[in-house]
């Protein structure tokens, strides 16, 4: 159960006014507790069980903002609910009570960074076009792609009647038959980095995302998570 605070912290808490005014309010009777109108400061309330009301209608507190970097395995779902009853992201934060959800997508069986968090604001402002967020995958691609078929992605491709954004492409390294290619794009399209690649003849063999922005994953383990700062977030926007 939560603790006892006072009165006017709780206010203050919640967004209504700073402290002090607060003691203002409650001297003129503007503040009710449980339906009873307080005068006299001191008194406390427990947040989540007390009813304090404001100028006759209850306020609640706000939930703090949380934001954490997961890195998703493959095999779970990004959506909140699945018909399939497949795994769902969210239930590998097992330490945060608050309700989160997942910025943007990555498919089943795409792993990687993946933002989680309560904050709708900064989940929209993310994905919002006018942010242009790049994000970074490692493909592991079929074959040997050629300098002029990383290019033709570089400049951008006609994908389901829409030419993709312009691109950035490195080769990181050949493994047998195959090549691990870093992508950065900034459009968040469904499928788009397996579209593209099956697009120049190389499909996805399998797709890591590795950072937002200048937000990396770094050592962070399969499954494991992590909170994030303010300083992180901002190295998203970067
Ligand atoms: N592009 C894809 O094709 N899949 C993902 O999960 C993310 C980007």
């Amino acid at each position: 159960m939560s603790d006892k605070i006072r009165l006017q912290k709780f206010l203050a808490q919640c967004g209504i006014c700073s402290r002090r005014k607060a003691e203002e309010y409650i001297q003129q009777g503007d503040v009710t507790v449980d339906g009873v109108i307080i005068h006299e400061m001191g008194v406390t309330v427990v947040p989540g069980i007390s009813e304090v009301s404001f100028k006759g209608k209850v306020v609640a507190e706000k939930e703090p903002p949380v934001y954490y970097l997961l890195n998703k395995p493959r095999g779970y779902v990004t959506t909140l609910k699945d018909p399939q009853g497949r795994p769902i992201v969210t239930a590998l934060i097992t330490d945060c009570p608050l309700r989160l959800f997942p910025v943007g997508r990555l498919d089943f069986d795409t792993e990687g960074a993946l933002l989680l968090t309560n904050d709708g604001n900064l989940a929209q402002k993310i994905q919002h076009p006018s942010h242009i967020t790049d994000k970074t995958y490692e493909a592991l691609v079929r074959g040997n792609p050629n300098d002029s078929a990383l290019q033709r992605l570089e400049k951008g491709v006609m994908i389901e009647g829409k030419m993709t954004s312009p691109a950035r492409l490195r080769r990181l390294a050949k493994k047998g038959g195959n090549t691990l290619v870093e992508i950065v794009i900034h459009e968040g399209r469904k499928h788009q980095v397996k579209k593209m690649f099956a697009h120049i003849g190389h499909p996805v063999i399998a797709l890591k995302r590795t950072a937002y922005g200048k937000l990396r994953l770094g050592k962070l383990g399969i499954g494991k998570y992590r909170l994030l700062s303010s300083a992180d977030i901002n190295r998203i926007f970067l």
